[in-house]
């Protein structure tokens, strides 16, 4: 039934080395796996195998696929993420844990002769109770979406999180037009058409666009919940500073106060922490980035050289407009630690905070 499928992974096999599905799909353990397991298997790896330049190539569907299909997952994590097959992962937001800070733990960029940077932290969150998103019926999509609708009255009667829900589902009581849509993706509060994303697209994750989207947004506009992209929830602080404390801070609080939600339970793997839909996202789900200009290392107008030298440094960098975008035209990129997965919350805000301290020095020595 799988022969064509089976085939293909083959074949890409020898032609995609960069594509850790394909290189730890092991067709020997597929053949031990039942009809329903082999089906959803399989659709974990329809991204990759559709997208044969993938770097992941496969994303999780179920809540419980990493655990369920433990020997498939256990070989790619370790790739992608450099830790043991066997390794687990913990939580842990208390900066007090990571050694080696400034006083008090606070991480204020100024020290390091910086100006005000955009400074953003994002987390994803899956309901438990849901199939994640690339496979999920459009029904689900919006069941979803109504679920959070409820939730989010919470937040709106809450002093510190009042806002609006804004939506993108025809017909949703809160639906907003195409150019207030753009607005927020211009103002990086919304997130783009996945529809355009082939990866999403062949993962299913992109499916029905745009029912079942939208976002909830702050009255001051700093504290943002996604629904229904990549991750059921993608729940984010974001403000103009210095101190990146005061993004990281202000999102554990609100991520208490989303927790504590009726009819709101997260997805955890006992061993691997959050549950996301990718496997470069899962245990914490947590990117930290600022968005940061260096005009030196950028020159060329590309971001090819601020990659090479940020890379050994552990960092991430993006577009101005997020993952897959072009550098901002005054050279302004986005930097984020690369690492979410057997690492803690606390580490990855620290790991920023030492990394952009490094990349400065570097976009100075290429001046
Ligand atoms: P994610 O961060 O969820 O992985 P993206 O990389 O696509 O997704 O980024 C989503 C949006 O967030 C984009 O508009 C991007 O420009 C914006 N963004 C990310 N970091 C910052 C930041 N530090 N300041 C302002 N906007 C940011
Ligand atoms: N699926 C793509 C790949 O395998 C992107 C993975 C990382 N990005 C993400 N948004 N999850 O290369």
């Amino acid at each position: 039934m799988y022969e064509q499928k089976l085939a293909q992974i083959a074949a890409l096999k020898a032609d995609q080395p960069q594509n850790i599905a394909i290189q730890c799909f092991d067709p020997a353990y597929f053949a031990t796996l039942g009809p329903d397991e082999q089906a959803r298997l399989m659709t974990c790896l329809n991204s990759g195998i559709e997208n044969p330049d993938s770097e992941m190539g496969c994303y999780a569907c179920q809540p419980s696929d990493y655990d369920d299909f433990r020997p498939f997952f256990a070989k790619a994590l370790a790739r992608n993420h450099r830790v043991a097959e066997d390794a687990k992962h913990t939580n842990n937001w208390d900066l007090s844990s990571v050694d080696g800070l400034p006083d008090e733990g606070v991480l204020d960029m100024a020290a390091l002769g910086l100006p005000p940077l955009s400074m953003r932290v994002r987390v994803g969150r899956n309901l438990a109770d849901f199939p994640l998103p690339g496979s999920m019926t459009r029904d689900q999509r919006v069941a979803l979406e109504t679920r959070m609708m409820a939730a989010f009255q919470v937040l709106i009667d809450h002093p510190d999180y009042g806002g609006a829900y804004h939506s993108l589902t025809p017909g949703n009581l809160n639906q907003i037009t195409q150019a207030q849509y753009q607005e927020l993706v211009d103002a990086h509060i919304m997130f783009k058409d996945m529809s355009n994303d082939s990866y999403l697209l062949a993962a299913g994750i992109a499916a029905d666009w745009p029912h079942g989207r939208g976002c909830y947004v702050s009255d001051d506009r700093s504290f943002i919940i996604w629904v229904g992209e990549e991750d059921h929830l993608r729940i984010m602080c974001m403000e103009r500073g210095t101190v990146l404390n005061r993004v990281f801070d202000r999102l554990k609080t609100a991520l208490d106060v989303v927790n504590g939600i009726d009819g709101l339970t997260f997805a955890m793997s006992d061993d691997y922490g959050v549950v996301t839909s990718c496997p470069t996202n899962l245990g914490t789900a947590m990117r930290a980035s600022v968005h940061i200009q260096l005009p030196n290392l950028t020159a060329d107008g590309t971001d090819q050289k601020a990659k090479a030298i940020a890379k050994p440094l552990g960092l991430s960098v993006r577009g101005a407009g997020g993952e897959h975008t072009p550098i901002g035209a005054d050279g302004t990129v986005d930097i984020s630690p690369s690492a979410r997965f057997c690492i803690t919350e606390a580490q990855i805000i620290a790991a920023l905070y030492k990394g952009i301290a490094l990349l400065k020095a570097e976009e100075e020595a290429a001046g």
